[in-house]
């Protein structure tokens, strides 16, 4: 049985991080908000409690009784969830005197302390905080303090129980690491046992147990999600899984043709559908980004439900949502605040029951588990790529002409970034067909034509991005080649803004 660590989420912005942190230590976790402790979970081996925007104090907090929990499992509270579990135990939490944020060095550790085994004095930590705890209940006992923060570590005695007021899961705090693996495993007694390679044998033997015979379809979309979730459940039920990958006509040059090879290649039973032509038609005339969104959206789910009918017996609609989704879909109070990107609508529309078999996993984590099931990198470490395609790169309406000169232009920069082995460093690239034109010079004639923007970021999430630094010559070389090969551009630009206050794509 796969042990877990529940991650308490009182709402704040690191407690992703928290839980990136314990599967980095082969510790499998889940966030759960805070109302929703699994109180029958024989897996559980431990408890951490969040950070969050709130103050103790304030009427707004979101609270948790910990004293049942700390009786039942070792608790490490962080920040806030620290600051709530010394405030029930009869501790004083008050507005800091001055907002402690940033760096802060350990000047007196309890080494004896199993939390700060090997944790030493002058070790930086993280601290971001508007309130701090001022005095202690009784057997709660200080175990580490900063210069300005007596109470940087404590812990409850007799209980296997701690808090620690600065932020372990972040990068800068030195110790920090050393202090989550002293609790996950030294504390909780992890086995330090999930792995891709574990996590593929416990999830195909749920999928086999799930699925049983049924018939199962999934929308392939050519990206690692869903290509990973189908190599999974093909792995688990073989045939029974029907793959439908539709051609809206705006995918990258040639990428129907290569992905759905790729696909076969796997062993996957997949149905490639060549859509486009309906999907150019509708598109006609439209140039409002959100109305092509729209109607790009429902062509896919209207073309997918059409072809999975043709199935006979399907029970199941499998989808490659990943946690990152599922934890942006459940805001703490379990109201919706963000629909699934994948394939949203699709659920509703087909009455079928839904089967997200990497619905637990990071991104990374689904990359590790499709290079352990044997997929080639260059399915792998593909670039993100909008659903709607080329359509919200070529600003304005459409017409096949012009998907045509964006593929091409796009296929240079993007081989370009590969062969000057530029490619895996960045986030996600592509080229914008802007609806400007301007004059050129070719030869003796002049020419008026359209002008291109390069566009490649880099990030870690997609929520915040930088423009890629791409080396000068590199960018002298592609803008030569799009300018003389794609018939139709005479002009390259480099698009050199950040998200925030920009957005990754330009529509
Ligand atoms: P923005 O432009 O909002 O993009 O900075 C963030 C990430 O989302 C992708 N994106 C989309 N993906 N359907 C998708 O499946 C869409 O309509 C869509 N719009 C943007 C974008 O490529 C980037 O990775």
């Amino acid at each position: 049985m796969q042990q877990k660590i529940i991650i308490l989420d009182f709402g704040s912005q690191t407690t992703q991080l928290i839980g990136r942190r314990l599967r980095e230590l082969n510790t499998y976790c889940e966030i759960v908000p805070y109302n929703r402790f699994p109180e029958n979970d024989p897996t559980v081996i431990g408890v951490i409690l969040s950070g969050s925007p709130f103050s103790v104090y304030d009427e707004k907090a979101f609270r948790t009784e910990v004293r049942p929990l700390i009786e039942r499992y070792p608790v490490l509270g962080i920040c806030y969830g620290a600051q709530m579990m010394a405030y029930q135990g009869g501790g004083v939490v008050e507005p800091a005197p001055s907002r402690e944020y940033g760096r802060a060095l350990l000047s007196v550790v309890d080494s004896e302390d199993p939390l700060m085994k090997d944790v030493k004095v002058g070790e930086q930590v993280w601290m971001s905080h508007g309130d701090t705890i001022t005095s202690l209940g009784e057997k709660y006992k200080i175990i580490a303090s900063t210069d300005s923060v007596s109470c940087a570590a404590y812990r409850v005695e007799g209980n296997k129980a701690w808090g620690v007021q600065f932020h372990p899961e972040v990068f800068h705090s030195q110790c920090g690491t050393r202090i989550l693996k002293n609790f996950t495993v030294d504390v909780c007694g992890s086995d330090c046992s999930w792995t891709p390679a574990s996590f593929i044998e416990s999830t195909v033997n749920e999928l086999k147990a799930q699925l049983g015979d049924d018939k199962v379809v999934l929308g392939l979309s050519g990206g690692v999600d869903s290509s990973v979730a189908a190599v999974l459940l093909n792995k688990a039920i073989g045939d029974n899984l029907t793959c439908i990958f539709v051609d809206h006509g705006m995918l990258r040059k040639n990428e129907f043709v290569n992905v759905l090879n790729d696909y076969k290649c796997l062993g996957l039973n997949v149905i490639g559908v060549d859509a486009s032509a309906k999907f150019f038609s509708e598109l006609v005339g439209v140039d409002d980004p959100e109305k092509k969104r729209k109607i790009i959206g429902k062509g896919f789910i209207d073309v997918f439900d059409a072809e999975a009918h043709k199935i006979k017996d399907v029970k199941w609609l499998a989808q490659g949502t990943i946690y990152p989704d599922c934890i942006e879909s459940l805001s703490i109070t379990g109201t919706t605040i963000k629909s699934h990107h994948n394939v949203g609508g699709l659920p509703e529309k087909m009455n079928l029951k839904l089967c997200e078999p990497l619905r637990t996993l990071f991104k990374d984590e689904v990359r590790a588990v499709g290079r352990e099931l044997g997929m080639p990198d260059h399915l792998i470490k593909r670039h993100p790529f909008p659903g709607p395609g080329l359509a919200v790169r070529i600003l304005g309406d459409i017409t096949p002409e012009k998907v045509r000169v964006l593929q091409d232009a796009d296929d240079i920069f993007i081989t370009g970034l590969k062969e000057w082995g530029l490619y895996d460093k960045i986030w996600q690239a592509g080229v914008i067909l802007l609806p400007v034109r301007s004059v050129g010079v070719m030869g003796d004639e002049r020419t008026y034509e359209q002008a291109v923007a390069l566009r490649a970021v880099t990030s870690t999430d997609a929520m915040t991005a930088d423009w890629a630094h791409l080396p000068y010559d590199f960018m002298a070389q592609v803008s030569n080649d799009i300018i003389n090969k794609v018939r139709g551009v005479n002009r390259v630009c480099y698009d050199i803004s950040s998200k925030p206050p920009s957005t990754i794509e330009w529509e």
